[in-house]
């Protein structure tokens, strides 16, 4: 096997490199490289140039070059910085129920929520997980994620949480995309907890955290500050543990009610998730710190709500990422790219705003800096998509998917060879 790739010609290999982190952003600002080429060595980008040149420069005999035919655009591999696709079990009774006008309460009475996908999960066993879990990175992986976050939260009990993350541990070493974990323990006090939230909490920190970092299993906590899981008084001990344990931190903030958002600015959270219910007031106080504003269009378009106000949130200077909430009961769908698209037409969002939020703000809203950008150095993840211009890609809103991706210098999927 040579010890070099290169691969090319692409029409537009869009960098999204030299773009702040924070606050808007316009098409004009974008680095396009035209009839590029990338080269790669060990999994890694070693350089990018024009194809022409580079294939006149390489050495043969080291180098494994890939001719592309007709014309491609080339991004940054997409983050999906927020799902939770470990899950057993199905809600589309509740999302029926929904859609017939019955309230959250009523659909728990009924049996739904939450705590229907938490009966589901703990009935699974670990390898009944494994095989859900991969099977979803592939219709992730189909729309050019090369990176995904997966939550816990639908175990609620040390051992069940504990069983949840050993299995997107087992699946990430399955399938060729990273998965990053989140514990999210603290998703609500599960019903058969006989005490207080705050005693739950205390169990979780206590006896779950010690093992998280004994067996490399999360080093996120997240937490879903709202009425119907915790206050912020509950979470300040919790997170305060997290925080001394070294754990970065993440949450589930403004969904329906504010006040997320400003635990996730006291503690210094890498991300705040939702903020479909935040005002000004929340905007700004994100706006001057660094946590990076996660919108959740898929949850939108679940519930039937509003979007998370990305326009304003980028005006006032954040830095917007985008992702799919992935989830059996607020949003079933898991297309990334199509929710990202939507939430660019309700939102007013340029093409740079969008893809910034799928590839390098997202980056950032896992904390990962190897990636979510094409230059020198970083991980070679990259998606292809058959058109000559890139803006074809959002304006299709989803339904044009990428007809190769690649991770680290691999090409993992390929439209051509599947049915
Ligand atoms: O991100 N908001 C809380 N948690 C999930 C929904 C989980 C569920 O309904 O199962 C969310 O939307
Ligand atoms: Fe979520």
């Amino acid at each position: 096997m040579k010890k070099l790739k290169l691969i090319g010609p692409f029409k537009q290999l869009v960098t999204m490199t030299g773009l702040p982190l924070k606050g808007a952003l316009s098409d004009e600002q974008l680095t396009i490289v035209e009839d590029a080429g990338i080269l790669i060595e060990e999994g890694n980008i070693k350089a990018i140039g024009l194809f022409k040149n580079m294939v006149l420069n390489v050495d043969h005999t080291t180098t494994e070059i890939t001719r592309l035919e007709g014309d491609h655009v080339c991004l940054p591999g997409f983050i999906d910085a927020h799902t939770h696709i470990c899950f057993g079990g199905s809600r589309a009774k509740d999302y029926a129920m929904r859609n017939a006008g019955k309230t959250y309460l009523e659909i728990a009475k009924a049996g739904g929520g939450i705590w229907d996908t938490v009966t589901q999960t703990r009935k699974a066993s670990t390898e009944e997980l494994i095989k859900k879990i991969i099977k979803r990175t592939k219709q992730h992986l189909k729309n050019g994620v090369t990176t995904l976050e997966v939550k816990s939260g639908y175990g609620l009990s040390v051992t069940e949480e504990l069983k949840m993350l050993r299995a997107i541990k087992s699946s990430n070493a399955q399938t060729p995309l990273d998965l990053i974990p989140t514990c999210l323990a603290a998703h609500m006090k599960p019903k058969d907890f006989m005490g207080t939230n705050t005693a739950y909490l205390k169990e979780i920190s206590n006896t779950l955290f010690p093992i998280l970092k004994e067996e490399n299993l999360s080093n996120r906590i997240d937490a879903f500050i709202e009425e119907s899981a915790f206050s912020k008084e509950e979470i300040r001990p919790y997170f305060e543990k997290a925080k001394e344990m070294d754990f970065d931190i993440t949450v589930h903030a403004d969904q329906f009610s504010t006040g997320g958002s400003a635990i996730a600015v006291e503690f210094g959270a890498i991300s705040a998730d939702h903020l479909e219910a935040s005002t000004d007031k929340e905007i700004e106080l994100l706006s001057k710190s660094n946590v990076i504003a996660t919108a959740l269009p898929g949850a939108s378009l679940g519930l039937g709500c509003a979007f998370t106000p990305a326009r304003k949130l980028l005006d006032a200077g954040c830095a917007v990422a985008i992702a799919s909430d992935h989830n059996p009961g607020s949003a079933p769908m898991g297309d990334l790219l199509t929710q990202a698209a939507i939430l660019q037409t309700f939102e007013k969002l340029s093409n740079a705003e969008v893809l910034a939020g799928i590839t390098y703000r997202a980056a950032a809203a896992l904390n990962v800096s190897d990636r979510g950008q094409l230059k020198e150095g970083l991980l070679a993840d990259f998606v292809l998509f058959h058109t000559s211009d890139y803006h074809k890609i959002l304006y299709n809103q989803g339904s044009f998917k990428p007809c190769m991706v690649f991770k680290n210098g691999a090409l993992i999927f390929d439209k051509h060879k599947t049915s």
